[in-house]
């Protein structure tokens, strides 16, 4: 596990631009796995970005979300379908048939959540997944007592889970009460992980997911048995973190080369 802090997402969001670069230039047809929410869009700017100014290729790319709210469709502006096409998809170059998120209109559910864990299979897995954090420590939509080799399945909401994601919602009431999303064993099988946490009220969670004890009640403290993640936070959410000045020692004294992002290793 290595602890990447930078003082801005801008910062962070550059590092797991070159990370995606890395990837493609040496695997063309990689897949990506893809998150939702306020902390992966400045990855997604500066994969925007890469594509725009500096020609980064994603016509080979396959792309997996990591989760869906139940019950919307993909074109409704708070479906994390329609997130993805305003955030990213329709910004680059990937195939439109090449992206994936779980169908909310699912009729039946427990077939899509099948149907979803083949369809990464039958690509060979995940390469790089990008994950942020709930505050409550979930990873996708993988709640407090979720368990840890759990796979895509229907989850109901934590009512804190709800009242974070309200902000995108006109009220409350309109957050829907389940989601479908990857397990939390879906998760690690991915082969290399990217975690996002941005600001003051991450710390705490940030700090108890990579330094506390591995447990289903903090579903990200799963990664710390995961041989090659990286954790990338700004200065206010890593600032309680114990081990804050070791980690940034680590990343100053590093290669250039594997600043850079290049490196696989964890
Ligand atoms: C979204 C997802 C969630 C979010 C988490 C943090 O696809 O999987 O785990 O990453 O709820 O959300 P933000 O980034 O909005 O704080």
């Amino acid at each position: 596990m290595e602890v990447i802090i930078q003082p801005t997402p801008e910062d962070c969001a550059a590092i797991g631009g070159r990370m995606v670069r890395a990837l493609l230039d040496r695997k063309a047809n990689a897949v990506l796995g893809l998150a939702t929410g306020s902390t992966p869009v400045p990855l997604y700017q500066e994969l925007v970005r890469l594509r725009r100014e500096e020609g980064l290729d994603f016509s080979g790319v396959t792309s997996f979300n990591l989760d869906e709210y139940v019950g919307l469709p993909g074109d409704h502006p708070c479906s994390y379908r329609f997130f993805m096409q305003q955030q990213l998809f329709n910004n680059i170059n990937i195939r439109p048939e090449r992206t994936h998120v779980p169908n909310g209109l699912a009729v039946d559910i427990k077939a899509e959540c099948n149907a979803y864990e083949s369809a990464i299979q039958a690509v060979g897995g995940i390469d790089l997944q990008v994950l942020g954090l709930g505050s409550d420590g979930h990873i996708a939509f993988n709640e407090p007592g979720s368990s840890l080799g759990s796979r895509t399945r229907i989850k109901t909401l934590t009512r804190k889970t709800r009242e974070d994601n309200a902000r995108f919602f006109d009220s409350f009431d309109e957050v829907p009460q389940h989601c479908i999303t990857m397990g939390v064993g879906t998760i690690m099988e991915c082969r290399k992980l990217l975690l996002f946490a941005f600001g003051e009220a991450k710390a705490e969670i940030i700090a108890k997911a990579v330094e506390g004890p591995i447990t289903s009640m903090v579903p990200a403290s799963a990664l710390q048995l995961h041989q090659n993640v990286k954790i990338l936070v700004d200065e206010a959410a890593g600032s309680r973190l114990q081990q804050l000045d070791y980690y940034k020692e680590v990343f100053t004294k590093k290669p250039d080369w594997q600043r850079a992002g290049a490196n696989d290793d964890a």
